[in-house]
């Protein structure tokens, strides 16, 4: 048999699937890592924690299968986005990763501003500066760190440092780069532009290659280590947002995705770069070559659900917490929650904003709470849907993953709030597939990432709106959206007292 592996390395865990020539998930492992959280708005991760958990996940994978290593023909990634890895000249780690999810640069971001200029940076980047983003955190690190600074050789994103671990070859491809705010995403080129504006030197950018750029084999150390056989072929990979449009077969226009992974999102594929979303959504390179994609993000959403089960039933599993979800009524009771756990991005980019629940009885049960965080989530990812459907956007279809595919009331949930049919796949790990699909195009199994769509993802299942639910839904969706404006200015004043 041949196979490829997928390697989707995520915020609290990396997941390996073994995928064989039809598409099918033959084994899949996975191995976690924690966040460090060590000041409100900090998150902070170890590379090599990253790597000692994938190498043990790949030695795992092939002896719990016990395949021969010859068999496994292409690997590729699929990564967490805009995290920071630093690097000296000898491409050894100098930080901690500043993660996607950290939210302390804030004035670097109004300093991109002053010295780019807003209207400049969208053209270019066609994004705005936000906190999660690369630069500002390169920029933090220059200016409070500077000794550590001054030794920098290049930066990195993190599934490019495991990559480099496991080939010795150290690049970036565009869909990540795309996501560090440096990109020329048009010209998919580094902007010496922006470079020169902010001060930083552009030989801190690794070279770009496209996903499905093959970038060797495996070192005999990696190979050594994990039992792989040291001539598989290694792939460039993608943004796990990428990954998981391509794993989704988000591939031509008028395809929609909402994937609930730690973060949430809604990412609808675009032919070009010349549409004007003015910065409302993100607008990133595909991991399909030429391609792009537009998404809205929620920073908090299955972080919400696991915030929530952490915090209130830490002894539970997910499907106890969520048992009675079903029995409550749409609207929980009169509850409503913001998912505002680590700040917003859209469409409120907000970094110190925080969540609520509104609306608390002494009748409300545990199991209106989940249900009112699950609400949350989804309303919040309907505000990028909005975004979308204002711009003129047809959106009737909605492909799910992650999370929120993994749940009957979920998926009937988001079809009742997106007003719009819900797709499932027989595999709902988007990332990971689509880092197996871009093994497995790369390894020249199909002629095209769409070619190879079509062979390896099945729809599972669909769910209409229930009409009813869609209208009580939209009086909700209402008062959830007002609850910013209301909450904003206490929410800032209440940033003094965060430690
Ligand atoms: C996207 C983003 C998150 C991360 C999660 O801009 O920050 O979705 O990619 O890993």
């Amino acid at each position: 048999m041949k196979y490829v592996i997928g390697v989707d390395l995520g915020t609290s865990a990396v997941k390996i699937l073994l995928v064989d020539q039809q598409g099918n998930v033959a084994h899949e492992v996975s191995k976690s890592y924690p966040l460090i959280q060590e000041k409100t708005g900090y998150s902070e991760q170890e590379p090599e924690v990253w790597v000692d958990q994938t190498a043990a996940g790949l030695s795992d994978l092939l002896q719990e299968t016990g395949i021969s290593p010859e068999e496994v023909e292409g690997i590729s990634f699929s990564g967490q986005m805009h995290g920071l890895v630093l690097l000296d000249e000898k491409n050894r780690v100098l930080r901690p990763a500043i993660l996607w999810n950290d939210t302390r640069t804030t004035e670097q971001c109004k300093s991109i501003y002053r010295q780019v200029g807003e209207e400049k940076l969208l053209s270019l980047t066609k994004n705005p500066a936000l906190e999660g983003f690369t630069l500002p955190k390169l920029l933090w690190v220059k200016q409070n760190e500077p000794d550590i600074y001054q030794r920098a050789h290049k930066f990195v994103l993190p599934k490019d440092y495991l990559r480099y671990k496991m080939t010795g070859e150290l690049h970036m491809e565009y869909s990540d780069a795309a996501g560090t705010l440096l990109l020329n995403i048009s010209e998919k080129q580094w902007s010496p532009e922006i470079c020169e504006a902010v001060g930083i030197d552009v030989d801190l950018c690794p070279p770009l290659v496209e996903s499905h750029a093959e970038i060797g084999t495996i070192t005999e150390d990696f190979a050594e280590r994990t039992g792989m056989h040291a001539a598989t072929r290694v792939f460039a990979g993608g943004a796990d947002n990428a990954c998981g449009a391509i794993g989704s077969g988000i591939l031509e226009d008028g395809k929609t995705l909402c994937s609930i992974g730690t973060s949430g999102v809604v990412l609808s594929y675009e032919q070009g770069p010349e549409k004007d979303f003015k910065g409302k959504v993100h607008y990133f390179n595909h991991g399909a070559e030429n391609a792009y994609y537009t998404m809205g993000v929620t920073l908090s959403a299955g972080y919400s659900l696991s915030w929530f089960k952490e915090v209130f039933a830490s002894d539970e599993d997910f499907d106890d917490l969520l048992a009675d979800v079903g029995s409550v009524p749409v609207g929980a009771n009169g509850l409503l929650f913001t998912p505002y756990l680590t700040g917003e991005r859209t469409p409120h980019a907000d970094a110190a904003i925080r969540g609520s629940f509104i609306g608390m009885g002494s009748s409300h049960q545990r199991s209106d709470f989940v249900r009112a965080v699950m609400e949350g989530i989804t309303f919040s990812l309907n505000e990028s849907i909005d975004i979308f459907r204002q711009s003129g956007k047809q959106i009737d279809t909605i492909v799910s993953i992650g999370g929120g595919a993994k749940n009957e009331v979920w998926l009937q949930m988001q079809a009742d709030i997106f007003d719009a049919k819900i797709v499932k796949l027989s595999s709902e790990q988007g990332p990971g597939m689509g880092a197996a699909m871009l093994a497995a195009y790369g390894c020249g199994w199909f002629d095209s990432l769409a070619d190879c769509a079509d062979h390896f993802l099945k729809e599972a299942a669909s769910y209409e709106p229930n009409q009813e639910n869609v209208q009580q839904y939209r009086e909700l969706f209402l008062l959830y959206k007002s609850i910013y404006k209301h909450t904003a200015d206490i929410n800032h004043e209440l940033m003094r007292y965060r430690k």
